[in-house]
């Protein structure tokens, strides 16, 4: 005999799955896209997921909202876990007036934050949104401002985490902005202040929409975004990996994994990777992959100011962050998009417990007019207050050139770094041989007989005094000089020894870091 009590939840149940209705939802399929509620299982463990508030309905009156009512309004929340660990989750229903935001859709994902900051777990959002619920007017902005409060009480508590699977325009995209990485799906997502057709008419611009706010373009050209994904479950499950190099709260420490991968390991290739000629670049990341567990790198913004590299890896298992200069791409120069790319990631590592490792080769900051007027000196002073204010472990590898400014930028001894290892090539000076020799030697070599034979031989000389990790060496500036091959069990025995670091900053309101 059926129960009419259960029958009521059974009924009420079943409708708030079908978000908008049937034909919504294959209109939402026939896209390509996944449902809101296909999203959360593909990025959750199975049957982990327990929603909150699937009877929430809007309140709206206005517009003949009254009969347009759907059980759960546009976005699907509650909790759930990744690899066995608890994240709360949030997944607008385009299906529902096309995933807008209304009152209760706010006060549904605030629900959510609360209980994640309480509860110490990350927060991920499913971002699929026509922005503010039009009928709900000024109650709709209001959600939003709820919203980026708690986006920005969380930052540095919780890890946030925000993924674009379709439109996310005008204020709504300061929620995504907020928070830690903003990951964005090839051809099918978007982020924009203004869409194409306001930029036409108030610049004249005509650009698509991909052009201006696609995956591409935020990766790339803005920075905006640090993931693009081929596909939508490409995207949930790069969300998944991430996950398991970050802690579920400030509190707590990084996840440990027992590797397969000896944390002795030696690795000869590593000897011959720096060419002869300190001109000639070579590739970064070959070193990072040679140095991690199972060569597992997972780099982020990796299409954005490629001249520097950051992004999470394992040694001997500890979760940490990466931070190297990229001698294939400018030389590896800290311009003013590298600047800024990298101070996020070493904030966002502070934060969060993780040891930062820097593969330092830079030949200086980027000299130029362009740079100088968009404030290189600004901007470059985000990497140095970022990296004076982390007091996570702090390693430096110098594989090559630290010159200059950049020298105590990229976690030089002087700013707290807690171990600082140089290879036999490293070059670490005011500057390179060629432009000290043209300074100091300026009155000399134009009184040369053959200036050009006097200028390589005092070249050669200053490279054989100063062009060396043996002065810094000598002043204690570096702990160690390595051979290559040894750098791998060194970072990792230097973990071990930092495993208990405590340090801390003076007491506080907070900084005023060069914005
Ligand atoms: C209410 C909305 C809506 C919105 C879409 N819908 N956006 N309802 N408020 N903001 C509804 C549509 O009426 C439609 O309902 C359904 O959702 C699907 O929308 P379509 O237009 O059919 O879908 P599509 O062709 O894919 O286009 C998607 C879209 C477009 C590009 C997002 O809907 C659009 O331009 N929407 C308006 C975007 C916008 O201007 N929002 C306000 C931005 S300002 P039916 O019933 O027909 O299926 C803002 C301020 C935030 O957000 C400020 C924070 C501080």
């Amino acid at each position: 005999m059926s129960d009419p009590n259960l029958d009521k939840l059974n009924q009420l149940r079943n409708q708030a799955q079908l978000g908008g209705g049937e034909e919504s939802q294959a209109k939402q399929r026939a896209k390509g896209k996944m449902t809101a509620r296909e999203r959360i299982e593909v990025l959750l463990d199975r049957n982990s997921f327990r929603e909150t508030d699937a009877f929430v309905v809007h309140r709206e009156t206005n517009f003949g909202m009254s009969e347009k009512k759907y059980l759960g309004d546009s976005v699907i929340t509650g909790w759930g876990t990744i690899d066995g660990r608890l994240v709360y989750v949030f997944s607008q229903d385009f299906t529902v007036f096309g995933g807008s935001l209304s009152r209760v859709h706010a006060d549904k994902v605030c629900k959510i934050m609360d209980m994640a900051m309480r509860n110490g777990a990350p927060v991920i959002g499913l971002n699929d949104s026509g922005g503010a619920r039009i009928q709900e007017g000024v109650v709709s902005l209001g959600g939003y401002a709820d919203i980026f409060l708690r986006n920005t009480l969380a930052s540095g508590v919780i890890p946030q985490i925000s993924a674009i699977m379709g439109p996310c325009a005008g204020g709504a995209v300061y929620s995504p902005a907020l928070t830690d990485f903003i990951f964005m799906v090839k051809n099918s997502s978007h982020m924009f202040i203004t869409g194409p057709d306001v930029v036409k008419a108030v610049t004249g611009e005509e650009v698509t929409f991909e052009e201006l706010g696609g995956a591409d373009t935020h990766n790339s050209i803005s920075g905006v975004a640090h993931l693009a994904a081929e596909s939508e479950a490409d995207c949930l499950f790069l969300i998944r990996e991430m996950m398991s190099y970050l802690p579920s709260n400030n509190m707590e420490d990084p996840p440990f994994k027992t590797t397969t991968d000896d944390p002795l390991r030696m690795d000869a290739a590593l000897d011959s990777i720096v060419p002869d000629n300190p001109n000639k670049p070579y590739d970064i990341k070959e070193v990072i992959h040679h140095i991690v567990d199972n060569r597992e790198f997972f780099e982020v913004h990796e299409h954005y100011a490629q001249n520097i590299v950051v992004g999470f890896a394992r040694l001997g298992g500890y979760s940490v962050g990466i931070v190297a200069n990229q001698p294939m791409v400018l030389a590896g120069v800290l311009d003013i998009k590298a600047s800024e790319k990298a101070a996020r990631f070493v904030r966002f590592c502070d934060c969060f417990n993780l040891p930062l490792i820097v593969f330092e080769d830079v030949p200086g900051f980027l000299p130029g007019v362009d740079q100088e007027y968009n404030g290189i000196i600004r901007h470059g002073a985000k990497l140095l207050y970022a990296f004076c204010e982390a007091t996570v472990p702090k390693i430096t590898v110098v594989t090559r050139k630290a010159y200059g400014g950049a020298y105590c930028v990229m976690n030089s001894k002087h700013i707290r770094s807690d171990l600082n290892l140089a290879w036999p090539t490293a070059e670490i000076a005011v500057m390179g041989p060629d432009g000290a020799v043209n300074i100091i030697f300026r009155r000399e070599l134009a009184q040369a007989e053959d200036p050009v034979a006097r200028k390589a031989e005092l070249v050669a000389d200053y490279r054989e005094q100063f062009a060396n990790p043996y002065v810094a060496a000598q002043w204690g500036y570096v702990d160690d000089v390595i051979t290559p091959r040894e750098t791998r069990p060194r970072l990792i025995n230097a973990l071990n020894m930092l495993q208990n670091k405590r340090d801390h900053n003076p007491p506080k309101k907070h900084g005023n870091m060069p914005l």
